[in-house]
């Protein structure tokens, strides 16, 4: 049986987010002579699941990339600097050392900066696997980029074959799975599960769900928030998630700290988010800005006219851009907005359980005010 066959049979999808049919990806990179590239990144807020694979899976990643690229070219991935890329530098592999910024391990951003371009998004949509131009005109190399763990479940079906790899999580998400669980005492923990799994036993691998804790962000700044009361009930599989509008994605889960208010989080990370915006798109380059300003204001200073401000704009957001940035963005702020209404109702009150919320005393309508603790 052919590779494309072995994986076509095992049902591997891709575990970088998109979770796409890997046989097909192969097939198509097979059939343009493409270039591979693993994207051992781990971009996406609290992940690290392929600097995991890397560290202690190595062997194994390079055998199934050899085998994926038949022979073209092979390259690795990594965030600059990170000692994942020291690691692939120091196995003597060809390493792509990308800006450690979030929209550079997006695969048109890797692929533009492997051929000589920036390490941004292509704006314009095409199969690079097939190849074309980028953003400049310049012709593109055909290149498939491929998810490192995925690259490293390939190999494993290759060697133990698909009904090995069937044996393992369920019909429609077969296989097993790596997860980079977060809570409020362990960062970033590298867990192995598989699709079916108790949502509440994977967290309490990292020390549980805290009591009080607002919930748990299922897929970083590109996915949802869940609400507390939900978790017990929810298995780790797209099936089960999707009843609350969220998706195993890139494997990552953070339940939320019970000390710090859950709108106040939203705000770190819309403003980093803000930051990070590759600046080639409108509703990007001025659409998360706006939004991360918007939610200051609701959270911040009790602004009730931003909370339509933010509905609209996540409205707005949703499918722009050449990129997914700013449509996972969009879906972030959006679940913010559903879970924690009650929590929201607080703060247009002018209160907030979990952190002191002072208020400046309202002058001309507007009010100033901070969060402490
Ligand atoms: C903003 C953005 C950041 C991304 N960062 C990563 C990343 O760090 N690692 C990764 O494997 N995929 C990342 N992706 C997904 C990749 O574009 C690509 O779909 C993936 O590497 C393909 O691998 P897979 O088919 O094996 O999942 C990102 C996508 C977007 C839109
Ligand atoms: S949507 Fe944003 S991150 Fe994506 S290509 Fe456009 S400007 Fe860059």
């Amino acid at each position: 049986m052919s590779v494309v066959s072995v994986l076509a049979e095992a049902g591997l999808t891709g575990r970088g987010g998109a979770a796409f049919s890997t046989a097909t990806k192969v097939e198509a990179a097979h059939a343009h002579r493409a270039a591979l590239v693993v994207n051992a990144c781990d971009g996406e807020l609290g992940a690290a699941k392929d600097g995991w694979v890397v560290a202690h899976r190595l062997p194994e990643l390079v055998a199934g990339a050899n085998r994926l690229a038949a022979g073209a070219p092979v390259s690795y991935a990594a965030h600059r600097g990170s000692e994942t890329a020291q690691r692939l530098h120091a196995a003597g592999l060809r390493v792509l050392e990308l800006p450690a910024r979030y929209v550079s391990s997006e695969e048109s951003a890797i692929i533009s900066y492997a051929q000589g371009g920036l390490a941004r998004p292509m704006t314009k949509r095409q199969p690079l696997v097939r190849g074309g131009r980028d953003s400049e005109g310049r012709r593109i190399r055909p290149t498939a980029v491929l998810n490192a763990e995925t690259v490293w479940r390939a190999a494993q079906i290759l060697a133990n074959g698909p009904d090995w790899f069937r044996s393992f999580g369920t019909a429609e998400q077969p296989g097993p799975r790596l997860v980079s669980v977060s809570t409020p005492v362990a960062y970033a923990l590298v867990v192995e599960t598989e699709a079916g799994a108790a949502l509440t036993d994977l967290l309490d691998l990292a020390g549980g769900l805290p009591d009080g804790s607002p919930g748990v962000l299922v897929g970083g700044l590109g996915g949802t928030f869940v609400a507390a009361a939900d978790v017990p009930g929810l298995r780790w599989s797209d099936a089960s998630l999707g009843r609350v509008g969220a998706r195993v994605g890139p494997g990552v889960a953070e339940a939320l700290d019970p000390r710090e208010c859950p709108l106040a989080y939203v705000q770190r990370c819309l403003t980093w988010a803000a930051g990070e915006s590759a600046g080639q798109c409108g509703p990007c380059m001025f659409g998360l800005p706006a939004l991360a300003a918007d939610w200051h204001a609701l959270v911040a200073r009790g602004d009730r006219t931003a909370y339509g401000r933010i509905r609209s704009r996540v409205g707005l957001l949703r499918g722009r851009g050449a990129c997914r940035f700013p449509d996972g963005v969009a879906g972030f702020a959006g679940s913010a907005l559903d879970v924690f209404g009650d929590h929201l109702e607080q703060h247009r009150a002018g209160r907030c359980d979990v952190a002191e919320l002072r208020y400046a005393p309202e002058t001309d309508g507007r009010r100033t005010g901070v969060h402490v603790g």
